[in-house]
């Protein structure tokens, strides 16, 4: 049941092509363009929601804020990330055209849940974003948009993460698609493109001997730190939790351009840090910025091990590793480099002997608040 693979988690790490490929297939008509007559929510409708409020819980709300980056660059409808847990109890402000789009792999999580019924009783549309057929998120929904990541065993959520991300794309793509014009056109570029990420995937999963290897040398490792920017920061983020909950080693996320307000006091000479650097042609000079984050933290004695394109020879001079990740536009690259850091993950807890999918103190579904 493990296709040959050790663990859940590797297997569903090498399903990850099929996650994303099957998100986006029969979701376009031979036009290329969007169809989600699935959704059942009118197109004037969609067209009337002037906010998007993204709820969810852990590995879902870092899907929600990489879709937030993306849906607010191609629709100009601003999104916002709100913790499920929290959502309740901070007054949120919504109303009849504020889209409440819950996230969630097993559509049983009681802090999700609660969030949707709160938001459906202040008159919000809802869509839940879910893996799971006929679970209780999408039955108390307005519309639900399913990812088809299959089953997910492993407690460490990684192919639904990937399916998540790229639900969110299609719905924002669909949103810009409706709102027609340059917008539109745009869109439909980025779908061109989002149907190739598969394919960069599996090449990416071919190429990750090095990550092993990098793993299995830092069993005794204490702390590793993970630093990205844009789209990369919630990336940081997911890394640092998929260290967290599979091999119990401190770790942390942080927006790379926070490091001198306060981080790099963390460093001291050998420290690992992983950065997400954002494609050369991210916008607003990102890349160059993250470059220089990496030569004052490497100039502080950091280990740097640096997940960046192929071809980005900016990185070399500053980089202990570097692993390469294909080479894609900016807003779809979560989508790649997330990948590198799960199979590091993985192999630093195989090294030191833990239960890969079945961690310490965690369930798969959390369905108590
Ligand atoms: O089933 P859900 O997507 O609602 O679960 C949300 C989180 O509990 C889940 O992503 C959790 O953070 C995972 N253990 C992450 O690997």
């Amino acid at each position: 049941e493990k296709g040959g693979y050790d663990t859940f988690m590797e297997k569903e790490i090498h399903e990850q092509p099929h996650a994303v490929g099957d998100t986006l297939l029969g979701r376009t008509d031979e036009d290329g363009h969007l169809v989600l007559d699935e959704l059942r929510i009118s197109e004037q409708q969609l067209k009337d929601i002037d906010r998007i409020t993204i709820v969810a819980c852990g590995t879902a709300a870092y899907a929600g804020m990489v879709a937030k980056y993306a849906i607010e660059h191609w629709t100009r409808i601003p999104v916002e990330v709100a913790l499920a847990h929290e959502f309740r109890y901070c007054e949120p402000i919504v109303s009849e055209r504020t889209l409440v789009v819950s996230i969630s792999q097993s559509g049983e999580t009681m802090d999700t849940l609660m969030a949707v019924k709160h938001a459906r009783d202040l008159g919000a549309l809802t869509v839940s974003v879910c893996n799971t057929h006929g679970s209780t998120i999408p039955r108390e929904s307005d519309a639900v948009l399913y990812t088809h990541a299959g089953p997910e065993i492993a407690v460490a959520s990684t192919k639904a993460f990937l399916a998540q991300i790229t639900a969110c794309y299609v719905l924002g793509l669909y949103l810009a698609q409706l709102r027609g014009g340059s917008y539109a056109d745009d869109a439909a570029a980025v779908l061109k493109e989002l149907h190739q990420v598969p394919g960069k995937i599996e090449q990416l999963l071919g190429s990750m001997g090095r990550v092993r290897e990098i793993a299995r040398f830092m069993a005794d490792t204490r702390s590793v730190l993970f630093l990205g920017r844009h789209v990369g920061y919630p990336v940081a983020m997911e890394g640092a939790l998929k260290l967290k909950e599979l091999a119990y080693i401190h770790a942390e996320g942080f927006a790379a351009g926070e490091l001198k307000h306060g981080p790099i006091a963390l460093i001291e000479p050998g420290q690992p840090v992983f950065i997400v650097v954002p494609g050369p042609d991210t916008p607003h000079g990102l890349h160059g910025k993250v470059v220089s984050n990496i030569q004052e933290i490497r100039a502080r004695g950091a280990r740097t091990l640096v997940i960046a394109q192929e071809g980005d020879t900016a990185v070399e001079p500053f980089a202990d590793e570097i692993i390469r990740v294909p080479a894609t536009s900016p807003m779809l690259a979560p989508l790649l480099t997330v990948v590198p850091l799960q199979v590091f993950a993985l192999h630093l807890s195989t090294a030191k002997g833990l239960d890969v999918d079945q961690p310490r103190n965690l369930a798969k579904s959390v369905t108590v608040e």
